[in-house]
């Protein structure tokens, strides 16, 4: 019983650092989204019809990668590094 519990114990401390680290991925994401994507997509991510950009929530690091090496849009995006990617997809993800 008691190996039962410290097992539950060790497993929610997991869940607790795992969340803690993604809400820290997220805010550093907001940064960037809103240092390099809010002029195009808006500040909600919902894009803007006038500049032609189409909501970007919940989009992929994988999502995010592919329009910043193909898109004559995004050229200027080509230097953001693989982490600041991954923490823009964690904040576009908290964006429903
Ligand atoms: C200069 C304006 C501009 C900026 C800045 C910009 N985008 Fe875009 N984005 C667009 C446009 C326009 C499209 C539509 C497709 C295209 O032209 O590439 C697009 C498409 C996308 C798509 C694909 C959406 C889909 O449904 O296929 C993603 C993902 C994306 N942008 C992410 C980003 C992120 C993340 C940033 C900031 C790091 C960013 N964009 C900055 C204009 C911009």
């Amino acid at each position: 019983m008691k190996r039962a519990l410290s097992a539950i114990a060790v497993v929610a401390v997991i869940c607790l650092v795992g969340s803690l680290a993604f809400a820290q991925d997220a805010a550093n994401g907001e940064k960037t989204f809103k240092a390099k994507c809010v002029a195009c997509h808006g500040a909600d991510a919902a894009g803007k019809p006038a500049m032609k950009s189409p909501s970007i929530k919940g989009k992929t690091a994988d999502d995010i990668q592919k329009v910043i090496s193909t898109s004559a849009k995004h050229a200027s995006l080509k230097s953001l590094k693989a982490d600041e990617v991954k923490e823009l997809a964690a904040y576009l993800a908290t964006l429903k």
